[in-house]
């Protein structure tokens, strides 16, 4: 699964801890540890008795943590090692969480380093469970769930589905790239908190019979950025997407379409209740009109004669146009520009015509910017009048970077 929406360079330098316990899912573990690392996180490692049964301190230690902690008297050099956390990590994540941590975190017990660690912590802590769906349904569990959701932590999970022991249910641990986004969001600032935000991302896919269709090759990596760090900084989001592979955790909302109208309906349903959209959706400008009987079945090349063969096309609604015609004073939109020439006289002329607050606009068909790319060279330009030219950037940064401009708009 791509996590290329999730490879923001800007937590250098922070902290966090993860606990480990005794599930078989604990090998998961050291992938959460490596997503943390490779975001420049320093992450020290508690494993517990049980953990170790499944995972190594070695793997923990090779793959860069900077403390592994196992048992609570050990260190002779540090007899406070049991408060480390709660004063250096600015978040806890416990994954995988057994029933057993599950039931002391909720009621205080602390008898081994990793319940001591977290009895101690005053900071966010994420709890992703996993273990058979019997011991997640026990009324035990389920109590002591809800106690810790009352006292605000926050959940990771769990998913329902198979789990190792070969039974079918609640209570497996949810996708490893979404625990690290919710550590991702505790370690962000909250200066979106509160603000409705809605996404367009991707291609669209224009049928012309009903196997063929007309598309472009937008990976909706850029709107995928700005999605997850509009979450990461607090901001309920709504994401309408076309044909793309990026997977959300279950906060941010989807509805995923195919074609430009059925995202112009679904923006267009979102867009009242929003403070903020952003439309970096490539939708496709034309649709091809449908050879008769075409639109519900293949067409057959027999069938075919050469005055056929050519693709008819009808425009579609510019959905950026008709929300900034509608835009009330309170609302801020957003919108991409793509060009091939004439870059900033285009995007002065689409921020107007659009009633746009801001355009991004870049070049495609240079190399570092554009579809497909993993990074993009952009200029961005708000109705002010403010003009500015950024250096090539991962898309991860360039989304953080236009959230950083909001207040200014
Ligand atoms: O006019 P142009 O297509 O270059 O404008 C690009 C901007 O308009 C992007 O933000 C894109 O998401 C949006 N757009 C749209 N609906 C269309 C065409 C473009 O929302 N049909």
């Amino acid at each position: 699964m791509s996590i290329e929406h999730l490879r923001f360079p800007c937590f250098l330098g922070r902290r966090a801890h993860l606990g480990v316990t005794g599930s078989v899912a604990a090998y998961k573990a050291i992938e959460l540890l490596r997503l943390l690392k490779s975001a420049q996180i320093e992450v020290g490692v508690t494993l517990t008795g049980s953990a170790r049964r499944f995972v190594g301190e070695a793997s923990f230690q090779a793959l860069g943590a900077s403390t592994v902690d196992t048992e609570l008297f050990a260190s002779d050099d540090d007899p406070f090692a049991h408060l480390t956390p709660s004063r250096s990590a600015q978040a806890l994540v416990i994954a995988p969480a057994t029933a057993d941590i599950i039931a002391k975190l909720a009621c205080g017990i602390a008898d081994d380093m990793l319940s001591t660690q977290a009895l101690a912590f005053r900071g966010p802590i994420i709890i992703a469970p996993a273990m058979n769906p019997n011991m997640w349904t026990a009324p035990a569990t389920q109590s002591n769930w809800r106690t810790l959701l009352d006292r605000g932590v926050i959940p990771a999970g769990p998913d329902a589905g198979l789990v190792a022991c070969g039974d079918t249910g609640g209570g497996r641990l949810c996708p490893v790239e979404h625990i690290f986004a919710y550590v991702l969001r505790a370690l962000s600032p909250k200066d979106l908190a509160g603000k409705n935000v809605l996404i367009t991302l991707g291609p669209t896919r224009e049928p012309w019979d009903a196997v063929r269709y007309l598309s472009n090759p937008s990976s909706g990596l850029m709107g995928a950025c700005l999605a997850m760090s509009a979450w990461m900084r607090g901001a309920n989001v709504h994401v309408v997407a076309g044909p793309t592979e990026f997977s959300f955790p279950p906060e941010v909302n989807v509805a995923h379409v195919q074609t430009a109208e059925e995202m112009h309906s679904a923006a267009s349903d979102l867009f009242s209740a929003s403070d903020i959209a952003c439309c970096t959706a490539a939708v496709a400008d034309f649709r091809p009109i449908p050879p008769e009987g075409g639109s519900t079945r293949k067409l057959k090349k027999r069938e075919m004669n050469a005055d056929d063969l050519v693709i008819r096309l009808q425009p579609n609604p510019d959905i950026l146009r008709s929300l900034g015609a509608t835009k009330h004073a309170g609302q801020r939109l957003i919108g991409f520009a793509a060009e091939t020439e004439n870059l900033l006289a285009s995007a002065k002329l689409k921020l107007t015509e659009k009633h746009l607050d801001l355009i991004v606009a870049n070049r495609v068909g240079v190399a570092g910017s554009g579809f497909a790319s993993a990074t993009n060279i952009v200029t961005v330009l708000d109705r002010t009048g403010r003009v500015e030219q950024w250096p090539e950037l991962p898309k991860p940064e360039v989304a953080w970077r236009v959230w950083d401009l909001l207040p200014h708009l």
